[in-house]
């Protein structure tokens, strides 16, 4: 019997895939959620772990940290027990986050002095103490960087994606990468690859080039570790879905809270520092001046967020 292609004006298939991405969350894209008018925003000047001892269960889609280390470069930085203290966090972390959702790391293995308290640590501990699955490591890869003589000069940083269960949320349409003209001709004669997904683009695969954030970027606001957005944006896009909720308790600058407006995810961002907020208004004002979409509701308190009578 002749197979008939996998069109998508096949009723019977159609259905059949609905069923499976209401069951299945492997399954699902963005295109399967709606937008909200306006996000909400919560912005809180605390301690991180008091912080999260105030979220339900299972809330959180997307938890997008950047943590302090122990460098000792400034005063956030310092810790006597890195990972116990670390530790607190990452438990919290694993409750709040509902059972599709991911937790995304920033660090760096590139400390030559430093003996605790760097990703390796993290990596070590939640892979021995915790349920969480590591998914991908993300190298992120930036030309521009600072010169070496004794070393060879640093160029990447580490990310690690992990996730709360094998069930986890992963939308990597949204964040193909269009095939260049030429390539794309080839690649839709390449049988090995399907080309409906050919159309939609590549797999940006675990080792990403972007730029760092120089002293003159136009991007900056002030805060000394601001990540750029092209990367935060490609994690919000692919691991959150729109009207979902993402999570930054280390919020610095709040570069997660401006592409969840832009992305239409809601946003709960904290951080011990009361300078944060004045980072995030300048993030605003650079949005404006770019004229992009800076509507969201600011809440107040978790109680309200989550419409917690
Ligand atoms: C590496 S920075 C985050 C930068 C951010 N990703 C951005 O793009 O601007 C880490 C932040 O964690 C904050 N921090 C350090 N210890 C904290 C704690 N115990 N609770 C909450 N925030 C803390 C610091 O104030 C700092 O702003």
């Amino acid at each position: 019997m002749a197979i008939h292609n996998k069109s998508h004006s096949n009723h019977a298939l159609m259905s059949l895939n609905k069923m499976r991405k209401d069951n299945n969350w492997k399954q699902k894209n963005a295109a399967d959620f709606e937008k909200p008018d306006r996000v909400k925003l919560l912005h809180n000047i605390m301690d991180c772990c008091e912080f999260l001892k105030e979220l339900p269960d299972e809330s959180v889609q997307l938890i997008c940290i950047d943590p302090p280390y122990n460098l000792e470069l400034i005063g956030w930085d310092i810790y006597d027990n890195y990972i116990e203290w670390a530790s607190t966090w990452i438990n919290e972390a694993y409750r709040v986050l509902s059972k599709n959702g991911s937790m995304v790391i920033f660090g760096g293995i590139q400390f030559r002095d430093v003996k605790s308290g760097d990703l390796i640590d993290i990596i070590q501990h939640v892979r021995h103490n915790t349920k969480f699955k590591l998914i991908n490591t993300i190298i992120w890869y930036y030309k521009n960087g600072m010169s070496a003589h004794r070393y060879f000069a640093n160029r990447h940083e580490e990310v690690i994606w992990l996730a709360k269960t094998n069930d986890y949320y992963f939308d990597l349409d949204a964040v193909r990468e269009p095939y260049p003209e030429e390539d794309l001709k080839l690649a839709l004669k390449d049988k090995r690859l399907n080309p409906e997904n050919t159309m939609k683009g590549k797999n940006p695969t675990n080792v990403w080039q972007i730029g760092r954030l120089n002293g003159n970027s136009k991007e900056r606001v002030g805060h000394p570790t601001q990540k750029p957005v092209e990367i935060i944006d490609r994690f919000v896009k692919s691991l959150s879905y729109p009207g979902s909720i993402v999570l930054d308790f280390f919020a610095g600058s709040g570069t997660v809270g401006r592409v969840c407006i832009t992305e239409g995810r809601h946003c709960l961002m904290c951080d011990s520092d009361p300078a944060s907020k004045e980072y995030f208004n300048k993030h605003i004002e650079l949005m404006k001046n770019l004229g992009q979409n800076t509507e969201y509701e600011e809440i107040k308190s978790v109680d309200k967020f989550f419409n917690i009578e």
